[in-house]
């Protein structure tokens, strides 16, 4: 008896001294994770925090451990669980028993506040390793800062999209000062006009990333003075706020932040006459003032002070030329979206000598030139990598004038009026060319495309191409992308079976024949598209086994079978990582292939319409919450709805399910389904 109390006794040690020392969670914190689920399970995300005793809380979503030594629980994520839903108040309390959390994210779940006397301040003291709060989204006003003042250990807070401005602490902000170890601040999206913001900022000496986008902050706001308080700031947003139109204020007091690194001021009123930039921010790497009121000939004189920038971002404003001098430093200039006119010289930009990526695109170009004599001026801009000129008014002459850019790697001029075809001689090192949407034709005659041995993505989509694809493409080897979709080639796929790096191919809207095998070319596949062609289909390809696992297959209207129609091919059997499937209009036959939301756990679009797909509907056992399109209709559907389709896809966006014979009634949970469209 005695020796059998002792062998119970050594089970149980060892078992316990096993679930301490296993790899599974602390059991008193998964009983506390379970207190926390009710509150954050609203659509059944948390389905996987089960009861059962013993049952590893460090493997549930959302949570991490820390594995290497204690196995307590480090990283709490609790995003977007009910953000729809009315303001509800929040008991910080049931985080007291993590001791040891480091990150906790309750991003998007209609938190307005906390109950009274279990608010954070609660944390402050047991949670001594607390250094990311993440509560953006949330309907929180700045009373919230009253709990979080204590919260010294935090490195990073976000407070963005909350409601600030329903507030009755109108200085609640000034608490912000008590969290000197605080390095990111995030209060994007917040209307907080009336609470002065930076006046209680100078505190936060610790502060290196700072946004305040859209904010409704006016320029009598802007507190020059508080902001340079902030001497570690590297990062500043400010964008989209009320017509900021300069970072001086009235005083002349300028912007003195040595450290800033990136500055974005897009979405403001700032004009050409005050794009001048003050000393103070010598170490400046990063400049985007997308869609303010830039216009007319642009003078960057006033940049001269920023020597170190790199990145400077001035698309969409109504600049009608440039003229560069200094910024030798600059590696990236976008010009995107502006009324950039008829002839562009070159020449204007020789000074930008290290220059490695520009955006011309959306403006109104006719052509690119360079007084004759610059031939070898030109070469300074002979570092260009990435140019984009798409959306302009182009013509084919426009490569002879880049002749000079001679490191060119990514050229883009898709929507031009490039016609015939292409003299690409010049531009063998290219990697990437998208042409797409211009009225090229003949394109066996393209001069030198063959040649671009280097060529990793092609996108001649949407032009005029007919006839044949050219025999030297199989030369084309490190292509990973071809795009050649809304032309009229024809014939047979041949060239293109020796390019076994693609992972993108589309051919949609072309006239080729495609048999299934032509498929087994390409082990690294992703994204097949091939709408409105003709697929073959090949009893043999039925039994291979693919390698290449696809993320989205298209193939619409591709089998016009008069009899009987195919069943599904094979291959899709083995595909597990589908987020898109179109196989509408094909006459396939057979049960509906409910299977592919059971493989592919990420599966977002199916599409079956117009095909012969009969019998009931049948769901998959596990709810799949990342479904938001189904598309069945005119098939042979039959039998009724099955209700639990509203829990089996929560988030279900578009259910289309006519044209088939389905009887009974529409289930009535469909009517609480909050993200139904259609
Ligand atoms: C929660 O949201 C934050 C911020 O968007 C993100 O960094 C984090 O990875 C999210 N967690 C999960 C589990 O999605
Ligand atoms: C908040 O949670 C703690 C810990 O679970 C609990 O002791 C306390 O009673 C709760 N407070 C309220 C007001 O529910
Ligand atoms: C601000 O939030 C607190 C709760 O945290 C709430 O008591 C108060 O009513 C809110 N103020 C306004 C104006 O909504
Ligand atoms: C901010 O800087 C000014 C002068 O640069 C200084 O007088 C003031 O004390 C600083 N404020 C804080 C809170 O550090
Ligand atoms: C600013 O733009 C206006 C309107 O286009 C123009 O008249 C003026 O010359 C520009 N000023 C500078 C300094 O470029
Ligand atoms: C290039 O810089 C030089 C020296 O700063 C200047 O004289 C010249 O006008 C600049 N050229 C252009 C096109 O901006
Ligand atoms: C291309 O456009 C330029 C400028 O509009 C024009 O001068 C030239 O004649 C055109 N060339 C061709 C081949 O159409
Ligand atoms: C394509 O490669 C073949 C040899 O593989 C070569 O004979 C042919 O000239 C190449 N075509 C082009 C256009 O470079
Ligand atoms: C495929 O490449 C081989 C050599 O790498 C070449 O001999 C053959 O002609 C190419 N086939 C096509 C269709 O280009
Ligand atoms: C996909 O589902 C089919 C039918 O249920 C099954 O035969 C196949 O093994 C599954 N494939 C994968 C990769 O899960």
């Amino acid at each position: 008896m005695m020796e059998l109390k002792w062998v119970w006794f050594l089970r149980i040690s060892v078992m316990s001294v096993l679930l301490v020392l296993g790899d599974a969670c602390l059991e008193h914190e998964r009983i506390a994770l379970l207190q926390l689920k009710p509150f954050f399970n609203h659509y059944n995300e948390l389905a996987d925090w089960d009861e059962v005793k013993g049952s590893d809380c460090c493997r549930w979503r959302g949570i991490e451990c820390n594995t290497a030594t204690t196995n307590r629980l480090i990283g709490l994520s609790l995003n977007s669980t009910r953000y729809k839903d009315e303001g509800w108040y929040l008991n910080a309390s049931l985080f007291l028993p993590f001791v040891e959390l480091k990150s906790l994210y309750l991003r998007g779940n209609a938190i307005a506040g906390c109950i009274q006397n279990e608010g954070f301040e609660k944390l402050s003291s047991v949670l001594s390793n607390l250094e990311i709060l993440h509560l953006g989204r949330n309907h929180l006003n700045d009373s919230i800062m009253l709990s979080l003042r204590e919260l010294s250990s935090l490195r990073y807070l976000n407070l963005a999209e909350n409601r600030p401005e329903a507030s009755n602490h109108p200085n609640g902000f000034q608490w912000f000062s008590r969290l000197g170890n605080l390095e990111t601040l995030d209060l994007s999206g917040n209307g907080m006009m009336k609470n002065n913001i930076l006046f209680h900022m100078s505190g936060l000496s610790s502060l290196k990333f700072l946004s305040l986008s859209s904010c409704l902050l006016e320029e009598h706001l802007l507190h020059i003075q508080e902001l340079n308080n902030l001497t570690k700031l590297r990062y500043l947003d400010l964008n989209n706020n009320n017509g900021i139109e300069s970072i001086s204020n009235q005083d002349g007091k300028q912007l003195k932040l040595i450290n800033l690194e990136q500055l974005d001021l897009s979405y403001n009123q700032f004009r050409n006459d005050t794009f001048s930039f003050p000393k103070g921010l010598s170490s400046l790497k990063s400049l985007i003032m997308r869609y303010n009121n830039l216009q007319g000939s642009l003078d960057m004189k006033g940049l001269n002070y920023l020597t170190n920038l790199k990145h400077l971002d001035l698309s969409s404003n109504r600049i009608e030329s440039i003229s560069t001098q200094g910024l030798p430093s600059l590696k990236s200039l976008s010009m995107a979206s502006n009324d950039l006119q008829g002839s562009l010289d070159v020449k204007e930009l020789i000074n930008l000598t290290n220059l490695k990526k520009l955006d011309l695109s959306n403006n109104h170009i006719e052509s690119l030139q360079s007084s004759e004599d610059d031939g070898k001026k030109l070469q300074h801009l002979s570092r260009l990598e990435e140019l984009n000129l798409d959306g302009n008014l182009l013509n084919n002459s426009v490569f002879a004038s880049l002749n000079g850019f001679s490191n060119l790697k990514s050229l883009h001029i898709s929507g031009n009026q490039l016609k015939g075809s292409l003299d690409l001689d010049a531009f063998s090192s290219l990697r990437e060319l998208y042409v797409r949407g211009n009225q090229l034709r003949d394109f066996v005659s393209h001069k030198g495309l063959c040649g671009l041995k280097n060529l990793e993505v092609l996108d001649v989509s949407l032009n005029a191409i007919e006839g044949i694809l050219p025999h030297c493409f199989g030369n084309l080897t490190s292509l990973r992308k071809l795009d050649i979709s809304y032309n009229q080639f024809s014939g047979n796929l041949t060239p293109l079976t020796n390019l076994t790096s693609l992972e993108y191919i589309s051919l949609s809207r072309n006239h080729f024949q495609i048999p299934m095998s032509f498929l087994a070319h390409f082990p690294n596949l992703q994204f097949l598209l091939i709408d409105e062609n003709r697929m073959l289909m090949e009893p043999s390809f039925y039994t291979s086994v693919s390698k290449f696992q696809l993320k989205v297959i298209s193939m619409s209207k591709c089998i016009t079978s008069q009899e009987l129609g195919p069943k599904l091919p094979t291959f899709l059997y083995y595909q597990y990582d589908l987020r898109y499937v179109d196989l509408s209009e094909n006459s396939f036959s057979g049960t509906v292939p409910m299977w592919l939301l059971e493989n592919n756990t990420k599966l977002e679009y199916l599409i079956l319409r117009g095909n012969a797909f009969s019998g009931p509907l049948s769901l998959p056992s596990a709810p799949n919450f990342k479904v938001s399109t189904i598309d069945i209709s005119d098939n042979r559907l039959q039998g009724q709805v099955p209700s639990s389709i509203c829990s089996s896809f929560p988030y279900l966006g578009g259910l289309f399910l006519s044209e088939n014979l389905i009887e009974g009634n529409i289930p009535p949970c469909l009517g609480g389904m909050k993200e139904l469209l259609v």
